[in-house]
């Protein structure tokens, strides 16, 4: 189709701040349009003969929504082939069909479907035409359907075929289906390419900052055309803050890149705490007619990272405190949600979270918007494997074929984004042991670097020595280290001049809610290679004491202490965030989930969350905990974080004594012969009472307690509620070991999109109307049906006094 004659004009252009003369907009008063393309498809799970011809008969499929996945509908067995470690639900093959109409005046225009994201091994037919097939179930990808449209009432169908059916080919959970968003985009002949803008802030400094804007425009009229590329700044509030106009000739069927620069004045910097935002707004005028008009959000701040103090963001020294996630959403699977991703990057930032490594593949285009309206820095990360595979079916077998396009678009996608200040261009990739490393590792940098300079490149490395292939290649900039937390004291010696980045850390093990005592010993579990794990808990537990680790990382504390110490050691990357689907190290079935989150699958937080959120936040910590339902006599470990100078502990009005945080403590600890009652914390800062706890030993389960994070949603069918069910006692205490099921009735307009409890054993649907509690907790994620009005959540259950709860969707 298009043929890529691709000029390189640079325009020079002048700052204008005068107002745009007037433009007509072209065709039907829509220069672009950029439609969700998620409502009503047809799914039918299984394989079947030639549904992409038009006319085969969907009547009897399921009607569904998009983002869709089939594997979190699914039941857990361990004889699922994906595995325990691939989250032990099924994959096979399904089929999506989408029947659908283009308006009569949209002829002459040109018409793309643009897939965020298919999981995996997709082929896409339009009205029974092929439009091909592409394998990596992370990567973004755009079909042009004109050719072979119909306009007017005459319909046509959108046909996918979705082959997870090769297991396993995955580490995690990957879930199953067109699991992220589908767009229908509509232009004119000529306008902005798919990912077409790119924008720099080569010098910023606080009177002025450079803004350069390198734009691809597209002329698919079968004659040459004069094009003006008006680009527009305007600042958060929509003010205009500059401007830039160049003209040029694109021959037919031809591109053409504008190059133009800006001066903002007195910028606004894009920070982790105030994450700023302009748009440029790319006019495409032709003749007397605004063409396309298309809008690119970025933020202007500058970074770099020091071999020997770490990294700065604007001039400022900023410790990295990230953590990776992997894509699912707990009870949603791996639909994407933006609510619940909102939701999470809220709970990370509440323990001081500052950044997110997108383990290990690209992620939903939604997660980079909202890391660059929340202001969480990314480390994007492209692959789990180059050549070599680490599953049978995983992506080696795609590799030749399909990695430069795959890491082309991952760049060229996402390279706007303010958030984003690495690339990764693999984690723990087994080429690191042998030479082909060298000739990979440049390939790859070479073509990130074809596409964008303005970050350092890194590679997360499980053997992070200089004789490692990947390091040998020269094409790292960052030494990105996996664990290893033993040598980074010696990082200067063996890297002189190099700047690390713990890029994958710690691998500590939780349970909510679980205490193995005593809790000063520490224990590394072994390695995943040894399962089943015979000598652990019988129940598949972890002590949520920061005492248990993978025996390649460490317990939360002892990383921690290290990287906040030495100022060369830029910052990390916790392994993980939030619980997973698949990998429960160190237990095999019956676990299903991971037990490396802060925050556990349902997403409440583990007490490791204190830990951080009293180092890495303002805001008063006194977090005391286990719970205090306990056998008379037992010793107890009672921990406490805090950023309370000291705390002095009373069990039943008796002090324990008072201990201070002092040295490099991060907790405070008390061994208690237990009795029941209260246990009450008192912490003080410079002599004065700022903070006081309580925990009191629990009654029997008596009743339920309903909170909601928001009693508004949006009533537009994707908006979420998540409502935490808590299990307490007569007076209100919280029955720790609690395991009611409970019951949710819902009425009104939204549905119950999944339940959880954070139970890494727990084989119940996450499509369903009940959960048991687990330690006392469970949830239910509530989501708008498209509807406005009200919606009344009960829930029930045997011998506990019921509540109700109401949402509103307007
Ligand atoms: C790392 C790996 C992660 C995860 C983690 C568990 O080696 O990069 O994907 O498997 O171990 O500790």
């Amino acid at each position: 189709m298009i043929k890529s004659l691709l000029n390189s004009i640079t325009i020079l252009s002048v700052v204008l701040l005068l107002a745009v003369p007037g433009m007509s907009i072209a065709g039907n008063g829509h220069p672009r349009t950029r439609e969700n393309f998620d409502q009503a498809w047809r799914f039918h799970l299984g394989d079947v003969n030639e549904a992409q011809i038009p006319g085969y008969n969907d009547s009897q499929w399921r009607e569904l929504n998009l983002p869709h996945d089939w594997s979190i509908e699914g039941t857990f067995s361990k004889d699922n082939p994906a595995g325990v470690g691939g989250g032990a639900l099924p994959g096979g093959i399904g089929w999506y069909r989408k029947t659908f109409t283009v308006p009569a005046a949209d002829q002459g225009k040109q018409v793309f479907v643009d897939f965020d994201g298919v999981y995996r091994d997709s082929q896409v037919w339009i009205n029974g035409h092929y439009l091909g097939m592409r394998p990596y179930g992370y990567s973004s990808f755009r079909y042009e359907l004109t050719p072979y449209l119909h306009y007017g009432d005459q319909k046509n169908v959108i046909a996918v075929r979705v082959d997870n059916s090769k297991q396993p080919n995955s580490r995690w959970y990957s879930g199953s289906g067109i699991y992220r968003n589908v767009w229908l985009v509509t232009t004119n002949k000529i306008h902005v390419g798919h990912w077409g803008t790119y924008i720099t802030t080569p010098m910023v400094n606080d009177q002025n900052s450079y803004v350069l804007i390198q734009t691809q425009v597209r002329n698919d009229e079968n004659s040459s055309r004069d094009v003006t590329l008006r680009t527009l700044i305007y600042d958060a509030s929509g003010n205009k803050v500059a401007e830039a106009s160049a003209t040029e000739t694109i021959p037919a069927d031809s591109v053409v890149k504008y190059t133009q620069d800006v001066k903002v004045q007195s910028p606004h910097l894009w920070s982790t705490t105030d994450p700023y935002l302009y748009k440029a707004v790319s006019n495409v005028v032709s003749g007397p007619d605004t063409v396309d008009q298309y809008a690119t959000p970025f933020g202007i701040r500058y970074f770099r990272f020091d071999s020997k103090k770490g990294f700065f963001l604007n001039g400022e020294h900023l410790k990295i405190r990230g953590v990776c996630d992997h894509h699912d959403l707990g009870p949603l699977g791996a639909a994407i949600n933006t609510r619940a991703i909102q939701r999470q990057f809220e709970i990370l930032k509440g323990m001081g979270v500052n950044a997110l490594r997108t383990s290990h593949n690209p992620p939903a285009p939604e997660l980079l918007n909202l890391a660059d309206r929340m202001g969480i820095l990314v480390m994007d990360e492209a692959f789990d494997m180059w050549k070599k595979g680490k599953t049978k079916y995983d992506y080696h077998l795609d590799w030749d074929k399909w990695h430069k396009r795959d890491l082309q678009d991952m760049v060229l996608r996402d390279r706007n984004h303010p958030s984003i200040i690495i690339w990764s261009i693999g984690n723990e990739i087994p080429e690191q042991g042998s030479p082909t490393g060298i000739t990979i590792a440049r390939e790859l940098a070479g073509i990130v670097r074809n596409l964008d300079t303005t970050r350092p490149i890194t590679s997360n490395l499980n053997h992070p020595s200089p004789d490692n292939y990947l390091i040998r290649s020269g094409a790292l900039d960052l030494i990105g280290f996996s664990y290893h937390q033993n040598t980074y004291t010696d990082f200067p010696k063996e890297f002189p001049g190099k700047k690390f980045i713990g890029s994958e850390t710690t691998s500590a093990l939780e349970t909510r809610g679980h205490y193995d005592m005593p809790s000063d010993s520490i224990r590394r579990w072994p390695t995943r290679w040894d399962r089943p794990f015979t000598s652990g808990n019988t129940d598949n537990t972890v002590s949520a004491y920061d005492n248990v680790s993978a025996p390649w990382g460490s317990t939360h504390e002892e990383t921690l202490k290290l990287i906040e110490k030495y100022d060369y050691l830029s910052g990390m990357f916790i392994w993980t965030g939030f619980d997973y689907l698949g990998e429960p190290t160190p237990y095999g079935w019956p676990s299903r989930s991971s037990y490396f989150g802060i925050v556990d699958l349902a997403g409440f937080p583990k007490d490791s969350y204190y830990l951080y959120k009293s180092l890495w936040t303002n805001n008063p910590v006194l977090h005391i905990f286990p719970h205090w339902n306990w056998k008379k006599g037992q010793t107890v470990d009672v921990w406490a974080y805090t950023n309370c100078d000291e705390v002095e502990l009373f069990l039943n009005g008796k002090s324990l004594g008072t201990r201070k945080m002092t040295g490099d403590k991060m907790h405070l600890m008390w061994r208690v012969t237990y009795e029941p009652g209260t246990l009450k914390a008192v912490g003080r800062k410079d002599g004065n009472v700022i903070l006081t706890r309580e925990i009191h030993t629990a009654g029997k389960p008596a009743r339920i307690i309903l909170s909601a994070d928001r009693d508004t949603i949006d009533a537009d069918g994707r908006d979420l509620s998540f409502v935490t069910v808590k299990v307490v006692d007569s007076k209100g205490n919280m029955v720790p070991n609690a395991d009611n099921l409970i019951r949710f009735h819902l009425s009104g307009d939204g549905f119950i999109a999944g339940v959880g409890n954070g139970n890494e054993t727990d084989h119940e649907p996450f499509k369903a109307n009940y959960r048991k509690a687990f330690n006392g907790l469970c949830l239910a994620i509530i989501q708008s049906n498209g509807k406005a009005g009200e919606i009344t959540l009960k829930a029930t259950g045997n011998g506990l006094r019921s509540q109700s709860i109401q949402i509103h969707a307007n």
